[in-house]
């Protein structure tokens, strides 16, 4: 039997290097709770989808596939481009999830992050990234929904998130996506 512990593997949908959505995830790092681990994977690297090489995927997909596999629980920090989820995060989910029925993300609990600079905080953008859940069949922590508006105020120069009441909710969506794997570990 696999041990006790909630291995969670986290990635951002920003290739930014002082991306807002990596500093949520940064946060997490801070804010694991007793009995889970967060990796953080970074998408860096992924070429854009072609489907005459999904049997042949490059190695940095491979690699994202195995830990998704070897994950129980999955954390996106999604940005919001044009009132959706950024093709950065689309291109690795799509790509992960091929060829079909090779879908590393089946049945595994997901919760989901997000800042812009904007005052809807990512809320277009995750529920667009929900939908795609639906065919993949991961199972989506409902709440708490944390969605950081106006990151801009709320992230320093150095990338650390200084913003006390989004750090209490990543903790609280944290250790509700802890829950959530467990009771599905168990169900
Ligand atoms: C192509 C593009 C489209 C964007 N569209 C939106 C949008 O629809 N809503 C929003 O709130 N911000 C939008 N923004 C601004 C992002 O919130 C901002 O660039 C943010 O910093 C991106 O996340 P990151 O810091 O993790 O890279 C857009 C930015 C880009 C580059």
């Amino acid at each position: 039997m696999k041990n006790d512990t909630i291995t969670v593997l986290g990635f951002a949908g920003s290739l930014r290097k002082g991306s807002y959505n990596k500093a949520l995830l940064s946060a997490a790092l801070e804010m694991v709770p007793e009995g889970a681990s967060l990796q953080v994977f970074d998408l860096d690297g992924i070429p854009p989808f072609n489907q005459d090489q999904e049997n042949q995927p490059p190695e940095k997909v491979k690699e994202f596939k195995t830990k998704i596999r070897a994950a129980d629980a999955i954390l996106i920090a999604t940005p919001e481009y044009n009132y959706s989820v950024p093709g950065v995060l689309k291109n690795a989910i799509d790509w992960a999830s091929r060829p079909y029925g090779d879908n590393p993300f089946e049945g595994k609990p997901v919760a989901l992050m997000g800042a812009s600079i904007g005052m809807l905080g990512t809320a277009r953008a995750q529920y667009h990234l929900r939908q795609t859940f639906v065919f993949l069949n991961m199972l989506p922590l409902n709440k708490p929904e944390v969605m950081v508006p106006f990151a801009q105020d709320k992230v320093d120069k150095t990338g650390r998130l200084t913003d006390d009441k989004t750090r209490e909710k990543i903790g609280e969506l944290l250790k509700s996506l802890v829950v959530w794997a467990r009771k599905l570990r168990s169900a």
